[in-house]
């Protein structure tokens, strides 16, 4: 059963805590990204922790093999429950991670990114050929370097689960028929993306700027299940 994560993606902390606090009881995980993380740091970790919710810290790790671990030790010792680097990182980078992971005391979920949903053909300088087949390849690598996951379009996911069955996919880009598409470009529905096989559906503008939060979310629970 896929799961719903909500991206807490809002300019002050304090609307971040307010946000999560209107969620409580409906979605069982936020996702704490670049933009709160910067704003309140481990602080905002701690209180949607005693929140109840489970915390996916998605600040996307890429730098060199030794600054990553370091950050993965970090985050690990905030509590968190699932963490992200860049698959594009490479092998080195993403296993020292692993390493880092399995060191810790608490064992976050390790999510590689493959080719952000933001990015359509064309839109990856180095890249000339199909995003999708390359966000393929990349899930390859992921499941070879030992990460438990991917974050991908859920354009993606059957072709990744047919070759690494045991990978989670982790889709954003999900937007409920009728809502603003806004920056993602390879999109699909709650209901499409479960049907495909996402592990996990990380939602953020149509439920944040909803009127009522936790009613969209309530509702995108349902159609998913
Ligand atoms: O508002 P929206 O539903 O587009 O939010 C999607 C969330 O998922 C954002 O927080 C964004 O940072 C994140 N994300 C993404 N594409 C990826 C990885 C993460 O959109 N490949």
């Amino acid at each position: 059963m896929a799961e719903l994560v909500v991206a807490l993606d809002v300019a002050e902390a304090e609307q971040g805590i307010a946000l999560a606090q209107s969620l409580q009881g409906t979605a069982p995980w936020v996702k704490i990204g670049l933009e709160l993380f910067t704003l309140g740091g481990a602080g905002i970790v701690a209180a949607c922790k005693s929140m109840g919710f489970k915390v996916f810290l998605d600040l996307k790790f890429y730098d060199i093999p030794n600054t990553v671990a370091g950050a993965v030790s970090a985050a690990a010792s905030m509590g968190v429950d699932m963490l992200t680097l860049h698959t594009q990182g490479g092998e080195t980078m993403c296993r020292a991670a692993r390493t880092a992971c399995q060191q810790c005391a608490t064992k976050p979920l390790l999510f590689g990114v493959t080719v952000l949903t933001s990015m359509a053909d064309g839109d990856l300088p180095a890249h000339k050929g199909n995003l999708g087949q390359l966000a393929v390849s990349l899930a390859q690598g992921a499941e070879r370097w030992g990460l438990d996951g991917v974050v991908c379009s859920g354009h993606e996911v059957q072709r990744i689960k047919q070759a690494s069955p045991n990978l989670l996919c982790l889709t954003p880009g999900i937007r409920p028929a009728g809502s603003a598409v806004g920056d993602q470009k390879r999109v699909m529905t709650p209901q499409q993306a479960v049907a495909a096989g996402s592990d996990f559906l990380v939602i953020g503008r149509p439920i944040t700027r909803h009127e009522h939060p936790a009613q969209a979310a309530q509702a995108i629970m349902h159609s998913m299940s």
